[in-house]
């Protein structure tokens, strides 16, 4: 599919941190009536924004068909899935939702030749990754979902391989965005914090000062899925999940640069189990080979982040 190809998108788990983003900047660049938005909830949220929503269980493949039929869609951005934090409440569910979930849109492409975009994550690591995790370092995860994300890498490599499907997808780090608030991961905090600190609260991070993982801001994070879903397919080497550039700072670190902004500002650490997650992730994430194969650059610095989120949630 070129560029110049008229884009029908079916985005699912639209409603989330990353889907809402995704539709605004997929809506200005293919327009409003090229998408159809879904979740698992209900939603008017959409309404003013000329994109079509349909309520839709990602677990449920004739519904799913039934759309794709419908709009004749030729395009997915998957996101419907449970967050490492969620996840690990819920293994079983966390299991069924994001390997059912992506089994049934890969399926269905074998049919219908539509183009999918999957994204993995940094929680495919493992604690055997000390400091800058490679593209290929070993995928040795601690939690239920950092094991649905590398079974979904696989999955992903096998049908790309196997039955031709364009499937393409993305080690997303931690992403940092005010829109909408997150759901239900281990990098939570460093979106939380933000808010505690425009609304003039003092607040408590669930990891502690010395944490380091890699994030990234969310328009990094958009604009890096749409570079990669318009990369010409031969491009490619890697379809399960590309590492990324990426910030990488400390808790404590993230404190002192919205400090530099709003002096009044404290923040206290108070390690709770999601510490352990944190733990088994690496601190960064090299992401030469997205540069080599389709060009990714990061353009948000820490301190351009960080004045970003604040001016924008005080707006
Ligand atoms: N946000 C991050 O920092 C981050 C980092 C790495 C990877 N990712 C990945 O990006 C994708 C999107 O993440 P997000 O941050 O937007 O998550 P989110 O939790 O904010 O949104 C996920 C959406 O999926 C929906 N959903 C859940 N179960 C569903 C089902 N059975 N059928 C349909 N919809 C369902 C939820 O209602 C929610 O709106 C996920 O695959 C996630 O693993 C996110």
């Amino acid at each position: 599919m070129g560029e110049t190809l008229e884009r029908r998108i079916l985005v699912t788990g639209a409603l989330g941190q990353i889907g809402m983003e995704l539709l605004e900047a997929l809506s200005s660049r293919y327009g409003a009536d090229s998408i159809i938005a879904t979740d698992i909830r209900d939603s008017n949220k959409l309404e003013s924004s000329g994109i079509k929503f349909h309520k839709l269980d990602v677990l449920n493949k004739e519904e799913i068909e039934r759309i794709i039929q419908k709009f004749d869609i030729n395009e997915v951005y998957h996101l419907a899935a449970l967050l490492s934090a969620s996840g690990e409440n819920n293994p079983e569910l966390c299991w069924k939702i994001n390997m059912g979930g992506l089994l049934n849109i890969c399926e269905l492409s074998r049919n219908y030749k539509f183009r999918i975009f999957a994204p993995s994550s940094i929680a495919v690591f493992g604690s055997d990754v000390i400091g800058v995790a490679n593209q290929n370092s070993p995928l040795n995860p601690a939690t239920i979902y950092g094991i649905t994300k590398v079974s979904g890498e696989l999955l992903a490599e096998y049908y790309h391989a196997t039955h031709d499907v364009d499937i393409r997808g993305l080690r997303y780090p931690g992403l940092i965005s005010w829109k909408v608030m997150p759901g239900g991961g281990t990098t939570d905090y460093a979106v939380e914090i933000f808010h505690a600190a425009v609304s003039g609260k003092r607040y408590t991070c669930f990891v502690d000062e010395k944490t380091t993982l890699p994030m990234m801001y969310m328009d990094d994070a958009i604009r890096a899925t749409i570079e990669l879903m318009e990369a010409p397919s031969e491009n490619l080497s890697v379809r399960g999940g590309y590492n990324l550039a990426c910030l990488s700072f400390t808790a404590e670190e993230l404190f002192q640069e919205i400090k530099m902004i709003i002096p009044e500002f404290d923040c206290d650490f108070e390690p709770d189990h999601r510490q352990r997650y944190a733990d088994s992730w690496p601190d960064a994430t090299d992401g030469k080979q997205a540069e080599i194969d389709w060009g990714f650059k990061i353009h948000y610095d820490l301190k351009s982040m960080c004045y970003t989120m604040i001016q924008s949630l005080r707006q």
